[in-house]
């Protein structure tokens, strides 16, 4: 095997998933699960990868697109209005219509940067004109342009004009520019519209920008699955606080267009029954959870909750999985049993040192290892495989290797040295053995441990043990 002299040589990766090391076949089904929007079991001990995996999972898909709010709804406080938007427009798109360039005052197509100052030519482009190939901006036709023309003036995404009806009256118009050489215009009935939601008292509950990764482990009723919290004032206009203002969202509607991440998912017990709901229908109510809270009476119905479940457990709990929700997730995803050791193969050895140098510079504070202390993990590694899962291979346990690392990072840097040694991590594997290697060390067995410490005088029928 070629060693690096140490760890400071090894090329780390970018992508969060090439990070992972063993795990190719929970690797696969992320990447997958990520592009098709699919659910994601993974069993398997502590410390093999599994919040590893969701974490890098939730970092492929793309950011959320949708805004969550409600609004005050003024004939049924009790029922806010939901207000779902697609990215965050300053103008309900929906309301303007669009015209081709040719069709607005030229006036205007010069102000937002349209009009080329060359040719004449109308087109949506920002600098050059696709008619004449010119520079739209910095050409001008006349002698006295930086006075009278729109020469190296900033051009405008919108501009507001005053329009004469036929009935006489004037109205605001505003131009705004859209693709494929077309402009967006509102006059005042749209405006009005728009102004009009935007006016409505509101709160989001749901931010554009967000994290895609939630996570959700041992969460509470409320925190899964939102609450509208209590007002003593039972949300009286003058003193209390509106209902619509009091909700709460939950992490199934947090992880909206993202990932719920759930470790040891069967703890949830009867929880799990809503998760499954919430994930059948992508949408679920928010209200408040509290039967004696003034919230009780507040819901709002069809909260969006369209999210990736990422949930993990171990091998025992698989039993405690609410079937349904077990059989949702193979239904529409994929359940991946982690492995606990790989092959001792060169290729392997090669990602413990990929491993090794990560850790390394996740941790920020210890020093690089060097070739000896690099061959002594993974004999470490190897010698974990054997004890723990009685396998030849090296160890995907991989939390108790970061651990002595760390540990022997540590010492290192105690001891000033510019690398760890293989003395540091001989040190760290003695220093960091768990309590159960420490009692048999010790006193050979654990009826041993438990004699002296109750100086001797346990009385147990097991002679055998004792002897
Ligand atoms: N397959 C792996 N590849 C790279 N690093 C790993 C891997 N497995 C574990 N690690 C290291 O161990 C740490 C703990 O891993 P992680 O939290 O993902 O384990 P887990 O399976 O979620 O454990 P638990 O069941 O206790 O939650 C990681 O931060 C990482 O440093
Ligand atoms: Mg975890």
């Amino acid at each position: 095997m070629d060693l690096p002299e140490s760890t400071k040589e090894v090329a780390l990766p970018k992508d969060p998933l090439e990070m992972i090391i063993g795990q190719s076949d929970a690797v696969e089904a992320a990447k997958i699960a990520s592009r098709q929007r699919r659910h994601l079991l993974l069993v398997g001990p502590p410390g093999t990868g599994k919040s590893m995996i969701a974490q890098s999972l939730a970092r492929l898909i793309p950011p959320p697109k949708q805004e969550v709010a409600v609004l005050h709804n003024f004939s049924n406080p009790e029922r806010p209005i939901l207000d779902v938007r697609q990215f965050k427009p300053c103008y309900g798109k929906e309301e303007g219509i669009l015209v081709p360039l040719s069709r607005v005052p030229k006036y205007v197509a010069e102000r937002l940067g349209c009009k080329c100052n060359v040719c004449g030519g109308l087109s949506s482009t920002t600098y050059l004109c696709p008619k004449c190939g010119s520079d739209k901006q910095t050409k001008g036709l006349t002698p006295f342009e930086d006075l009278v023309s729109s020469k190296g003036a900033k051009t405008n995404e919108r501009v507001y004009a005053i329009r004469k009806c036929p009935d006489g009256k004037e109205e605001m118009m505003v131009y705004e520019k859209a693709d494929g050489d077309k402009v967006r215009v509102y006059d005042q009935k749209s405006l009005t519209k728009v102004v009009d939601s935007e006016m409505k008292p509101r709160k989001v509950i749901i931010l554009l920008k967000r994290n895609t990764f939630v996570q959700a482990t041992g969460a509470s009723e409320t925190e899964l699955l939102g609450d509208v919290r209590h007002d003593p004032y039972g949300g009286h206009p003058e003193v209390g606080v509106l209902p619509y203002m009091r909700v709460l969202p939950g992490a199934i509607h947090e992880a909206h267009e993202g990932v719920l991440f759930i470790d040891e998912i069967a703890n949830l017990n009867y929880l799990q029954r809503y998760i499954l709901t919430a994930m059948q229908e992508k949408k679920f109510p928010i209200t408040g959870r509290n039967a004696s809270s003034t919230g009780a009476s507040v819901r709002v119905d069809g909260v969006p909750s369209d999210f990736i479940l990422v949930a993990a457990l171990n091998m025992s709990d698989l039993p405690s999985l609410l079937p349904p929700l077990r059989s949702r997730i193979a239904g529409n995803g994929y359940e991946v049993l982690l492995k606990t050791h790989m092959e001792d193969n060169e290729e392997n050895r090669d990602k413990m040192v990929q491993f090794i140098a990560q850790e390394i510079v996740k941790d920020g504070r210890i020093p690089h290892a060097n070739a000896e202390a690099i061959l002594a993990l993974i004999e470490e590694a190897r010698k974990r495989a054997r004890l723990v899962d009685n396998a030849s291979g090296l160890t995907l346990r991989l939390r108790s290797i970061s651990g002595i690392i760390k540990l022997a990072g540590d010492l290192a840097c105690i001891d000033g040295s510019e690398f760890i040694e293989k003395k540091h991590v001989e040190a760290a594997i003695k220093r960091g053995r768990s309590i159960e290697e420490q009692v048999n060390e010790r006193y050979g067995s654990w009826w041993r441990a438990g004699m002296s410490e109750y100086g001797g005088k346990i009385e147990r029928g097991d002679a055998k043990e004792v002897a």
